[in-house]
């Protein structure tokens, strides 16, 4: 017999996991408490971008195998519960707010029937899943729960949640890891390896995941500080090093640094986690990692002042990009915007160019000038900021649009702009972590 489903909480990894196992054949009702979210989901409509879930979505919901609700109850047929509610920062503190993670599994909890698994995907502070466990035991003992973290990256959420690079349960019997084998049966049929885990473990290595990505990152932004200081490349440095199998040459693309809802606050919240363990010491580089991160934007701002003035009041300033990366909508904790917003406080006329991002980026900070056309946002403009690296802004031809500028000065803070283009049309050039 098919499994049937329920997704728990239709955000971003929420949706993309129910239309995604939909189309692995099972039935599957999202639910969510949002009804604006649910009815333009039940519309076939995606409400944040995502390349190619669109299409998947709408053919699921045309299948009848795919659904969405606001009614909670609805999840009562399911075999399997997927917990996929946001853990944001608390707003007084590093820690990750529990709020959604606790209450959705409480919302369900009526509603699960015997021997249902519930499966947690949000990331969460080590010892939830067990603490949610405990709590379960208590008021739906005819259930059990295990955690599943997701690993999806934004842009390539499809791809990430059907071909993933692993699959990693934290399980307390036998009997939940069988349950998720055969939900998983056609992925690992691929070869995807397969790791099972104790519930902490499994918790865990979604934090040390992302926290080493945000170290990878914030490694080559130090030393893009070193090369600045010293008068070498960073561009060369990353290359170099990067053929070393056992560095990698991915995630070491110097520039503004992380951003998005996962990276800076998993960080976080991984430190704020490991302070209650008394583990601090052992976290205490993220800390760095985080102040190197930040200092990255900072960095941009001082060229900028270094090339105009110390004053910006008199000075237009393009900036190409809104989102914390490109193909996608998300501006949580971009480093883009963080620069703009600053750029913007400190009196110079900022415009915002973003292919996907603008209405979100308006929604966030309204007092912002945006446009929806690169030529009309880098018009008169006294200096451009490249902040997403967007295929767009790779395609735009220096000489071309060098008659709508003020100033031909452009800041490369994602180093992917082909800079003997650039100068050759006349342009001055400026990166970071590159002093030529
Ligand atoms: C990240 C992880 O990559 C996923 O594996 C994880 O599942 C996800 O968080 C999550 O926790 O849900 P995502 O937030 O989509 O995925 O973004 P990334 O692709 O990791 O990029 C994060 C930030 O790092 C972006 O702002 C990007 O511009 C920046 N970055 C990335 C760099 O500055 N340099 C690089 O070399 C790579």
């Amino acid at each position: 017999m098919t499994l049937t489903l329920s997704v728990v909480g239709c955000g971003y990894l929420g949706v993309t996991h129910a239309a995604c196992m939909s189309s692995l054949g099972f039935t599957v009702v999202g639910v969510d408490i949002d009804p604006e979210k649910v009815a333009l989901l039940q519309a076939g409509k995606l409400p944040f971008y995502e390349p190619g879930l669109d299409t998947l979505l709408e053919q699921e919901l045309k299948t009848g195998r795919l659904s969405f609700t606001t009614d909670f109850s609805l999840v009562k047929d399911a075999d399997i519960h997927f917990v996929c509610v946001g853990t944001p920062q608390v707003t007084d503190g590093l820690a990750a707010d529990l709020t959604y993670v606790k209450s959705a599994v409480a919302t369900i909890a009526p509603y699960l029937k015997d021997g249902s698994l519930v499966v947690g995907k949000s990331t969460v502070p080590v010892g939830t899943a067990q603490a949610l466990r405990d709590e379960l035991a208590k008021i739906a003992p005819q259930a059990d729960l295990a955690w599943n973290p997701e690993f999806l990256r934004e842009g390539f959420a499809v791809e990430d949640t059907l071909t993933p690079n692993r699959l990693v349960v934290g399980v307390a019997n036998d009997r939940a890891e069988e349950i998720l084998k055969e939900v998983y049966e056609p992925v690992i049929a691929l070869g995807t390896p397969w790791i099972r885990a104790d519930l902490p473990t499994s918790e865990l290595v979604k934090v040390a995941a992302n926290s080493f990505l945000a170290t990878k990152i914030s490694f080559i932004n130090a030393m893009a500080e070193v090369c600045e200081a010293a008068g070498g490349d960073v561009t060369v440095l990353a290359k170099a090093i990067g053929y070393d199998p056992r560095i990698g040459n991915r995630f070491l693309q110097a520039g503004i640094g992380f951003g998005g809802g996962c990276l800076p606050k998993d960080v976080r919240a991984f430190m704020a986690r490991a302070e209650e363990l008394g583990a601090m010491q052992a976290l205490e580089f993220l800390r760095e990692i985080d102040a190197i991160n930040l200092r990255a934007r900072q960095r941009v701002i001082d060229i900028v002042r270094k090339v105009l003035s110390e004053d910006l009041t008199q000075y237009k300033i393009a900036v190409l990009g809104a989102t914390f990366k490109p193909d996608s909508d998300d501006v949580r904790d971009s480093p883009a915007l963080d620069i703009s917003v600053q750029l913007h406080a400190a009196g110079a006329e900022v415009v915002i160019h973003d292919p996907q991002g603008i209405e979100p980026a308006r929604k966030r900070f309204p007092n912002l000038k945006y446009s929806e056309v690169i030529e009309d946002a880098i018009k008169d403009a006294d200096l451009i900021l490249h902040l997403t690296e967007w295929k767009e802004y790779r395609q735009i031809d220096p000489a071309g649009i060098s008659s709508l500028v003020k100033g031909k000065i452009i800041i490369d803070g994602r180093n992917m702009l082909d800079r003997t283009l650039w100068r050759s049309a006349g342009w001055k050039f400026h990166a970071l972590g590159r002093t030529d």
